[in-house]
């Protein structure tokens, strides 16, 4: 069984879409954690619903960064995680945690990165009239947003789109390609060298981008 560790802060939408895909592989892929730091977190309610094991680890209750990253390991650890999956996680990690996880975490951020980390990533793009963004699933490293990218997704970006008609595109196609990147790891088809993903073998484009010629 290859066990899931979920980290989230917010609405859930990821949460829940990862756990559907789990449920169509139950005999190979299970989520055997659920984090969250934020006790008001809607993503709260999804994991209870689904009947999650949830711990909520507010990180307001630690000392420091580390003392509260210590607790969240001693819970993926004993619930024998192999991979987490940050799923709209909203706190910078310490190098200890993200040493300690390497290779064994990853985020997804709705931007084509290395375009656009950070906060308010929608607004920035709409503001610098970039044509296509989109999403991205990558390992972690310390830097925020960061690290080796293991699949994307394009959405370009219309005229009328505001803030919030680009969010909801963007986080449709998060929910295809998170999935497809837990896939490829659970199934050993990738390996990181030289701080990039590279696969063991080859993969249409459909499997690991999606991309707007291809009419998604
Ligand atoms: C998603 O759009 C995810 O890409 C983003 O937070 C949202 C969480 O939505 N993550 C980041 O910005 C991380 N830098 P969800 O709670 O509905 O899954």
């Amino acid at each position: 069984m290859f066990n899931l560790g979920i980290l989230i802060s917010g609405k859930g939408t990821n949460l829940e879409n990862i756990y559907n895909f789990t449920q169509k592989f139950s005999n190979k892929i299970r989520i055997s954690s659920v984090v969250c730091n934020n006790p008001e977190a809607l993503g709260i309610d999804i994991a209870k619903k689904n009947n999650l094991p949830l711990e909520i680890i507010n990180h307001n209750k630690f000392i420091d960064r580390v003392s509260f990253e210590k607790e969240i390991d001693s819970v993926f650890s004993e619930k024998k995680v192999d991979l987490i999956c940050n799923a709209g996680f909203m706190r910078v990690l310490t190098s200890w945690f993200v040493n300690k996880w390497l290779n064994k975490q990853i985020n997804i951020h709705p931007s084509l990165l290395p375009s656009y980390p950070g906060l308010n990533t929608h607004k920035r793009a709409i503001n610098e009239g970039v044509k296509f963004s989109g999403c991205t699933v990558h390992f972690v490293r310390s830097k925020l947003d960061s690290g080796p990218i293991i699949n994307q997704a394009v959405v370009p970006i219309s005229p009328e789109d505001t803030e919030e008609t680009l969010s909801k595109k963007i986080l449709k196609a998060e929910h295809i390609i998170y999935p497809q990147a837990i896939r490829l790891i659970s199934e050993k088809k990738l390996e990181v060298i030289n701080n990039k993903v590279i696969y063991k073998e080859h993969f249409s484009p459909k499997e690991i981008t999606i991309n707007p010629s291809e009419g998604n």
